[in-house]
């Protein structure tokens, strides 16, 4: 279905565009084609519309599309596995060029990604990884180093309490369960405190990347936990939502509970600047220019990295005060 066409036959097909048919969760085409004569089309199927860090992400992939001239399927799962495979199952109906995907959680994809192989249409995983043996099933892998997102966290407490010996108490917010966010970020941050016995981990839950769902768990611990002296929450939207739980608990955050969080969002970007968060790891959701790239690229056959790892960096409160204004997500 690479398509090699006029561009009348092109304007004709821009006007016929139409949205992908019984795939689960909420689907739109858009031809963004801009007037090349050729064009691809890819298959993009999004985990859902939970955090800022998501919004983002899906404008960085249609923005992307529109400018490489890419006509961009999108399906948005609602955060459900069954709403991205009925997705992934459409566009091998449909036949597109590529097929790209960020994965709700790490299991269970291997029959999917099988069937998308035997009909010889390539996938791209972006963001998220998949836990299949078989890394034929598709051909690279965008995104962040989780893994290592958790450790930076992690490095900033041992740093952060590094003249005390008293315990400290953490209390952790989990992104979806099952996801590999969820599960590196908490690796990763457990491998960097596990030295040092001080650092406790008193309570663990997920609160599904959700500012209302962080809102609500952090309310338990509260609850629960009167001496709680930690707060990592896997993103910035389950950290704004506890801070409303600390405020409403007649606490002050980032001073009688110090938080981290993950993504530096502008909201989570503001708070760290108002004090209210203590340090945030980026990870970065403009993934939507290097997938178009790649997505060329598997498209002509070319050879592409098997991993591409973005860039990101970390934030205190002084640096985000410095840098908010010029935020772009
Ligand atoms: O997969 C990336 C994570 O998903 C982001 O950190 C989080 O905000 C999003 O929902």
């Amino acid at each position: 279905m690479f398509k090699r066409i006029s561009g009348l036959v092109l304007a004709g097909l821009t006007a016929m565009s139409v949205a992908a048919c019984g795939s689960g969760g909420s689907d739109t085409s858009a031809n963004t084609t801009g007037g090349g004569d050729s064009t691809i089309t890819m298959g993009f199927s999004q985990v859902g519309a939970e955090s800022g860090w998501r919004t983002a992400n899906t404008k960085s992939v249609q923005d992307a599309a529109k400018n490489a001239s890419i006509t961009l399927k999108f399906s948005d799962a609602q955060q459900k596995q069954e709403n991205q495979i009925k997705a992934i199952r459409s566009y091998i109906q449909q036949k597109v060029d590529v097929i790209a995907f960020s994965p709700v959680v790490e299991s269970g994809w291997d029959t999917v990604l099988k069937e998308a192989q035997n009909a010889k249409i390539p996938v791209i995983l972006t963001d998220r990884a998949v836990d299949s043996k078989d890394t034929s099933l598709y051909k690279t892998f965008l995104g962040s180093d989780f893994v290592e997102e958790g450790r930076k966290a992690g490095k900033w407490l041992v740093e952060e309490y590094k003249d005390s010996t008293d315990p400290v108490n953490i209390v952790e917010l989990q992104g979806t369960t099952g996801s590999a966010p969820a599960n590196d970020r908490k690796a990763g941050f457990q491998e960097t405190i596990g030295a040092e016995s001080k650092f406790k981990i008193i309570a663990s839950q997920t609160g599904d990347f959700t500012r209302a769902k962080g809102k609500e768990v952090m309310e338990a611990f509260l609850k629960s936990n009167p001496d709680i002296d930690v707060l990592y929450a896997h993103n910035d939207d389950m950290g704004l939502g506890a801070i409303e739980a600390i405020e409403g608990a007649g606490k002050v955050p980032g001073k009688d509970i110090k938080i981290i969080t993950v993504d530096a969002v502008k909201d989570g970007m503001q708070a760290l600047a108002d004090g209210k968060i203590n340090y945030i790891v980026e990870c970065s959701p403009l993934l939507g220019p290097q997938l178009m790239d790649l997505a060329k690229k598997v498209v002509k056959g070319e050879q592409v990295p098997a991993r591409v790892v973005t860039e990101e960096t970390v934030f205190t409160q002084e640096e985000a005060k410095k840098v908010l204004s010029t935020r772009q997500y």
